[in-house]
């Protein structure tokens, strides 16, 4: 099936000769949990991951994200989801966004020329965001030392405004907490957090800055007062409110995850997929043509969905590969598993690590596999538990079968081999092999191996007794009148 790449991939920008310095280190109060804040997940990756993608997109030679809380889980995920493409810079202490951007500083190459210091908690940050800013330093006629982004909020509560002068140049950042004057708190523009500039402006102005303000924290805000205190022009770069607002606490992580996932779920639509309001397709997830997920239904991790393939409500799928015109019915949950083209699964089948389903097979209501390989056109329609088997084409597993895979020690095999009738209520005690075409009756349980073409069979012959339900009526009635009578004297 092809392969397309994500769909948010934006043009690169050119940021040769810039590293992005990306500051990750606080602990994040307000979401009140032990996780470090950029490890909260956003359509199934870390906040963290976003910005850093942004600035790899942009094109910057090099990403540095200074950590601090947490720092040993936020440099694994690092590590693990982009490689040496990224390093880390250690911020010990939180002292504030000033000694963050100090920290990630001393972590640059020598060849580095500009930098962008960018807040690590803006997950819905686009690469294109970070070039504006870059452009409006460079194109800058009047030679602007500093850009920022600015964004315009009707309720700008908590966030660092943007002071202008007469010109509209911007004049300093003020942090809500250091606001002076009803005019200043009638200020709407505020501060996001990404900052443009040279690696020398930046090394002299994160030198001078001082604690002076209502944390005692070192403002990397407080550049833009000093660049002005130079005599120096800072443009201020208006920029999305709705992409560029950060997130503080649950409300505003859940906010940015429905639009995360209304921005994933509209590129595939343009891909040619449809896919339907609530429904959940996570980051890093690839979907073919023609390819339906209904609302509710959750595609997460390394999923791969083939062209014509229906996902319908309510289905959970974690890195599972799915083929073409496969059918997944409503409630079906399918975890590290293989479905080959046309099969159909569900409703309420659980596909567990493993799972290998073949072209045009069957796994009906309540049917539960786990390291299981089914082969082509093989069926089991209903209620089974169906634990390290090999399942041949084209065979039958009747409703109620049960691999017994599992002695309390040790994991056993169940071979079914091609063609061969499972019929319900059996339980196959593994390890055990069922020849091909062979016949298990009803109820049987097979524990020696069924040879090819055989008929296994082991259940007590039935015995009819005629007339006999009415004597056993009779005497169930007596029982019960007695029980009655003795409860009654008690
Ligand atoms: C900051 C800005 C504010 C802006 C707001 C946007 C400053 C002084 N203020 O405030 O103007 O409106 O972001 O969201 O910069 N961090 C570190 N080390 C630290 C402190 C913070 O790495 O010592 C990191 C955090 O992990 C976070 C980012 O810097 O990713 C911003 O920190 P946060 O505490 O959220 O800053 P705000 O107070 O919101
Ligand atoms: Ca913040």
């Amino acid at each position: 099936m092809p392969l397309k790449t994500s769909p948010q991939d934006s043009r690169r920008a050119s940021a040769d000769g810039t590293a992005a310095i990306i500051m990750a280190a606080g602990q994040g109060t307000r979401m009140k949990s032990a996780l470090p804040k950029v490890l909260h997940t956003i359509a199934g990756r870390p906040i963290i991951h976003y910005p850093v993608r942004a600035a790899l997109e942009a094109g910057c030679a090099e990403v540095v994200v200074v950590v601090g809380h947490g720092r040993e889980a936020v440099a694994s995920y690092l590590a693990q989801a982009f490689g040496n493409r990224v390093h880390t810079a250690i911020q010990e202490e939180q002292r504030g966004t000033g000694d963050a951007a100090r920290a990630g500083l001393a972590g640059i190459g020598s060849a580095i020329q500009g930098v962008l210091v960018c807040n690590g908690d803006l997950p819905l940050l686009l690469a294109d965001d970070l070039a504006r800013v870059l452009r409006a330093l460079r194109d800058d006629s009047r030679g602007a030392e500093l850009a920022l982004a600015t964004c315009e909020l009707p309720d700008p509560e908590g966030y660092g405004r943007v002071l202008r002068d007469e010109k509209g140049d911007v004049l300093a950042i003020r942090e809500h907490r250091d606001l002076e004057t009803d005019a200043e708190r009638r200020v709407t523009e505020i501060n996001p957090g990404i900052y443009f500039a040279s690696t020398p402006f930046f090394r002299e102005a994160l030198g001078e800055l001082r604690p002076n303000n209502a944390q005692s924290e070192l403002y990397v805000t407080d550049v833009v007062a000093f660049a002005r205190a130079q005599g120096k022009r800072v443009v201020g770069v208006h920029s999305r409110a709705e992409v560029l607002v950060g997130v503080n606490d649950r409300t505003q992580l859940v906010e940015a995850e429905v639009v995360m996932y209304e921005r994933i779920a509209r590129a595939w639509r343009k891909e040619g997929a449809t896919v339907r309001p609530g429904a959940r397709v996570d980051e890093g997830v690839m979907l073919a043509a023609d390819v339906t997920i209904e609302s509710g239904a959750c595609l997460r991790g390394a999923t791969v969905v083939g062209r014509g393939t229906l996902i319908d409500v309510g289905c959970v799928l974690s890195d599972v590969t799915l083929g073409d015109a496969v059918v997944v019915r409503p409630y079906s949950v399918l975890t590290q598993s293989t479905v080959a083209a046309r099969a159909q699964i569900g409703p309420f089948a659980h596909l567990r690590p493993e799972s290998v389903i073949g072209e045009e097979a069957h796994i009906g209501n309540f049917v539960e596999t786990k390291k299981t390989r089914m082969a082509k056109g093989a069926k089991a329609n209903h209620l089974a538990y169906l634990g390290d088997g090999v399942i041949g084409e084209g065979a039958n597993v009747g409703a109620g079968t049960i691999f017994c895979n599992y002695d309390g020690i040790q994991k056993h095999t169940t071979v079914i081999e091609d063609g061969a009738f499972i019929g319900s209520d059996s339980q196959m005690v593994a390890p055990v092999t069922v020849g091909k075409g062979a016949y298990v009756a009803t109820g049987t349980t097979v524990t020696k191996d069924v040879p090819a073409g055989a008929l296994a069979i082991s259940r007590v012959r039935q015995d009819n007794k005629e007339g006999y339900a009415d004597r056993l009526r009779a005497r169930f009635k007596a029982h019960k009148d007695k029980d009655h009578k003795e409860g009654g004297k008690g």
